[in-house]
């Protein structure tokens, strides 16, 4: 399975692609004003595209695979616009569309110039299917926001995966809305190729308290013959 990591946080993702773990980054507009707000120390955020433009391109330097850049555009003309130009801030750069009438014509559109697109908020099998006839590089299910609703964003997951194996499309499932390990394990044994992880989420991936508990009588065992050679 490739981790992407959930985050616009470029300090951040830099830290953690040196894992050697990271396979890319999905940023969304909401994550983009935070950070633009975190770093100008602001509630609010006004910003005219450049600042989103420049953390993308500053994403897109720290590592080879795809960073998933969103369009704000809602009609298609606008939002195509958007994609073109989010496509040519660097070549790892995914235009990220929702799953809307117009953002899977612009999906279509961008797909057939050679652009990767990835479409997100998939909330549906239905939808997943529409997104990959479209020619969708990725495709967005979020499972969080499904279980916020008591609904079961894994079963979405399987639901996609098993539709996808009848079919030769080259969209690939890139789980998102990642709330817990339970779904990156769940998710990995399902086969899903792609999880986009928060940050918090990815580093709890390395956790047990076994492994806590055990390296730390390891040292202590150590440290006491040590002193006992000594
Ligand atoms: C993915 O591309 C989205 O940015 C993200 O996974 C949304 O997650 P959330 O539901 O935690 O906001």
């Amino acid at each position: 399975m490739r981790f992407f990591i959930d985050s616009a946080d470029v300090n951040e993702v830099r830290e953690l692609a040196k894992s050697g773990l990271v396979d890319g980054v999905t940023t969304n507009p909401s994550l983009i004003a935070k950070e633009i707000a975190r770093a100008s120390g602001e509630d609010s955020v006004e910003d005219s595209g450049g600042g989103i433009h420049r953390r993308i391109g500053e994403l897109c330097a720290l590592l080879d695979g795809p960073v998933s850049a969103e369009v704000v555009a809602t009609d298609f003309s606008e939002m195509y616009k958007e994609g073109k130009s989010l496509s040519k801030i660097a070549k790892n750069v995914a235009v990220k569309v929702p799953l809307t009438e117009s953002g899977l014509r612009c999906c279509h559109a961008l797909s057939l110039e050679g652009i990767d697109v990835n479409v997100t908020l998939c909330f549906s099998s239905a939808q997943a299917l529409l997104a990959a006839k479209s020619g969708a590089r990725f495709v967005s299910p979020f499972i969080g926001r499904l279980d916020d609703i008591g609904h079961d964003g894994l079963q979405l997951i399987e639901e996609i995966l098993e539709l996808y194996s009848h079919y030769t499309f080259r969209t690939e499932v890139l789980v998102a809305s990642v709330r817990s390990i339970g779904h990156v394990v769940a998710s990995a044994r399902m086969g899903a190729p792609i999880a986009t992880l928060p940050p918090k989420i990815f580093r709890a991936l390395y956790k047990h308290p076994l492994t806590d508990s055990g390296l730390e009588a390891f040292l202590s065992d150590w440290r006491e013959s040590k002193q006992s050679i000594l």
